[in-house]
């Protein structure tokens, strides 16, 4: 029987084989963070990496990969990344790990969504995972990251357009217009792929 942290650790490795020469854009969170450590193995094939998060920045840095900023690398062929709860749509809830926004526009400047994921991530329908709505702070005082419980999100892309159209809204943890454009998937008897 295969623990959650193997599980994630085997999809981790499997996303190597979407890594290109050149630059990539790395996500946030423990899923990712076995990325970095299968990318360190690999690194002399890339050039540099945009990190989601700060954390994400220091572990790459730490296994002796370069670290730019989204400016210097402009579009990016693939952003590797987890998720909180992904559809077999490839629509996701991300975020729980607090890296939102910077995650939602480092993932808009890559032309390839690769998803990883453990199979406890799958869903039919998601907003059991609370949705991370980040908001300006005077919308909300004190919390800018809210965390929305009780969902139900039938229409995924509806939804993610309906939320940032609220005044005071910064980013929701929808994934849904740009969702994955690969799904590797991490379960008992190896790891699955999905595509769009
Ligand atoms: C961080 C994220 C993560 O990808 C998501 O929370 C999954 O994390 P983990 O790989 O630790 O389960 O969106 O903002």
């Amino acid at each position: 029987m295969m623990t959650q942290d193997e599980m994630k650790q085997a999809t981790a490795r499997a996303a190597i084989e979407y890594v290109p020469a050149g630059i990539i854009g790395v996500g946030t969170g423990s899923t990712a963070n076995f990325f970095i450590d299968a990318l360190a193995d690999i690194k002399g094939r890339i050039d540099a990496a945009v990190a989601s998060s700060v954390a994400t920045a220091d572990r790459l840095k730490k296994v002796g990969i370069r670290v730019i900023d989204l400016n210097e690398a402009g579009e990016m062929e693939v952003y590797v990344d987890g998720a909180d709860e992904i559809t077999q749509h490839m629509a996701m809830i991300k975020g729980g790990g607090g890296a939102l926004t910077r995650e939602k526009i480092v993932a808009a400047c890559a032309k390839k969504f690769v998803c990883i994921i453990d199979q406890t991530k799958l869903v039919d329908v998601m907003g059991k995972f609370p949705l991370p709505v980040e908001v300006i702070p005077m919308a909300r005082s004190y919390n800018v990251i809210l965390d929305v419980h009780g969902m139900s999100i039938l229409d995924p892309v509806a939804m993610e357009t309906e939320i940032n159209q609220i005044v005071g809204v910064v980013t929701v943890g929808l994934f849904a217009r740009r969702g994955a454009d690969v799904c590797l998937m991490g379960t008992q008897e190896g790891v699955q792929t999905f595509k769009r």
